[in-house]
């Protein structure tokens, strides 16, 4: 059974696959209901990811098992391997996991022989990769142009601490999408040049099929930096206002994953913007879960 880990290490046509079925689920498909035990790891905070798990895994008919890390064995020093070898041994088939650390589950994998685990769904590890928000935002995406080919997409923000970016910047070029970036320049890691070009926020403005942006990561910034960092010299430069909201094609969407700081990002009334699909994007949360469920399930 299959693992979900990396939307960008799987071959291109099981991705279009998820989407279709993420597509199927939103339209009404009932899913074969999974009798089966599942198990929500979040090792760092999360509202949108970890509520829309669980939803969707009720839609599927799954069983949960609750887990806080704060009262959990963890605290006593039990290792992550342990407790999903744990939790296999007690009959739960899938861990939704977010874990702090990029790549959280290459131990584990190497580990497994030694004892079964789970199916394992990552859920945003560090700011490494987040597939199930890729395809969420994939979703959306799909829902409102015909086809990824030639679309203009542009990523605005702290590149180099989201695992969005990351994950939707590989995955989007793949799809035939021509993605470029803005942002402040300290945080754009030069490895994202294989995706797309650096540019001001304003260049091509008018072009853009899709403007996604960032949040600013202040967790990740380190005191020092987010002591220095001010709301509207940001806003200023690298967030949507007016302005630039009018300049807008009329068909472009705004993404965000959310959490939005708002009037940093994005200017607070336009948060629900006609052309702003962030609560259509947690909306299809669900649904791109329940087709992951489905695939680590093996249907
Ligand atoms: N977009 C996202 O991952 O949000 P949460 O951190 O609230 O899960």
């Amino acid at each position: 059974m299959p693992h979900f880990l990396n939307l960008n290490a799987m071959p291109l046509p099981v991705v279009q696959q998820l989407l279709t079925r993420a597509l199927a689920f939103k339209d009404g498909e009932k899913p074969v209901d999974k009798a089966t035990f599942v198990t929500n790891i979040f090792l760092e905070n999360s509202t949108r990811t970890q509520s829309s798990f669980q939803v969707a895994e009720a839609k599927m008919g799954m069983q949960q098992v609750s887990f806080d890390p704060k009262t959990s064995s963890l605290s006593k020093g039990e290792t992550l391997a342990d407790t999903l070898k744990l939790f296999k041994a007690i009959g739960t088939e899938v861990a939704v996991v977010r874990h702090f650390e990029e790549r959280w589950w290459d131990a584990l994998l190497a580990d497994q022989g030694r004892a079964p685990m789970p199916n394992l769904i990552n859920a945003g590890d560090g700011s490494g990769q987040h597939p199930s928000q890729s395809l969420l935002d994939l979703v959306t995406i799909q829902e409102n142009f015909a086809s990824f080919a030639n679309l203009n997409i542009r990523i605005v923000g702290d590149l180099a601490h989201s695992r969005v970016a990351r994950s939707n910047a590989e995955i989007l070029t793949k799809l035939g999408a021509h993605v470029t970036f803005a942002g402040p320049i300290a945080w754009y890691p030069s490895d994202f040049d294989e995706f797309g070009a650096h540019v001001a926020l304003d260049d091509a403005w008018e072009q853009q099929d899709v403007v996604m942006f960032l949040r600013v990561q202040h967790e990740r910034l380190g005191e020092a930096q987010s002591a220095e960092f001010d709301v509207a010299q940001y806003h200023a430069a690298y967030g949507l206002n007016d302005e630039r909201y009018a300049a807008l094609k009329k068909s472009a969407i705004i993404m965000h994953p959310a959490p939005v700081n708002r009037g940093v990002e994005i200017a607070d009334h336009l948060v629900e913007a006609p052309q702003s699909r962030i609560f259509e994007q947690m909306a299809n949360g669900v649904f791109a879960r329940m087709a992951i469920l489905e695939y680590v399930l093996g249907a």
